[in-house]
């Protein structure tokens, strides 16, 4: 049987199979956070049939940016967009983590070019998709890192 978690939305975005756990890293990519006027709901840890576990938002009157929605790739590599009108889905669709990202991600490196005082490059990171779970490789020290969610900038 499938339940209804949160209540449908009439015009805006669902973003759903979001990686369990990772909402809350949604909102902070969507710029959704204290004191936000949006109409926003959210559950956590819900069951899916596909995943085991997964997250979900849901705004009002929001459409998300191809910047953010590759943001969201990153961290929810499996997560759907639902773009809704009138209570219908007008539009679903795959976010698609980019092969390359700039200016997306900080590296951990303290002694990376990217990191310089003085004269810093734009981050450049190499993006890989391996089981559901995404990793990247610094472009200028060959740093790799996972779980991007903690190097989002
Ligand atoms: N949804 C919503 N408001 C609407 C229509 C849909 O909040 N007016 C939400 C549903 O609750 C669901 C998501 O949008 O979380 C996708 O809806 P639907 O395609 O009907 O569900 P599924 O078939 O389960 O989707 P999928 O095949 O992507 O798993
Ligand atoms: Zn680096």
């Amino acid at each position: 049987m499938k339940e209804l978690v949160v209540s449908k939305i009439k015009d805006g975005t669902v973003i759903d199979h979001i990686n369990a756990g990772r909402a809350p890293l949604v909102l902070k990519i969507l710029g959704i956070d204290v004191g936000t006027d949006l109409t926003v709901s959210m559950a956590m840890n819900v069951s899916s049939s596909k995943m085991g576990k997964k997250d979900i938002v849901k705004v009002e009157g929001m459409y998300i940016s191809e910047e953010k929605l590759s943001k969201i790739a990153l961290i929810s590599p499996n997560a759907t967009i639902n773009l809704i009108r009138n209570y219908e889905i007008e539009r679903k669709f795959k976010v698609n983590p980019p092969e390359v990202v700039e200016e997306v991600l900080k590296c951990p490196n303290p002694m990376c070019v990217s990191n310089a005082e003085r004269e810093p490059v734009r981050s450049i990171f190499y993006v890989k998709i391996e089981e559901n779970e995404v990793s990247a490789r610094c472009h200028y020290c060959g740093r790799k890192i996972k779980d991007l969610a903690n190097y989002i900038s």
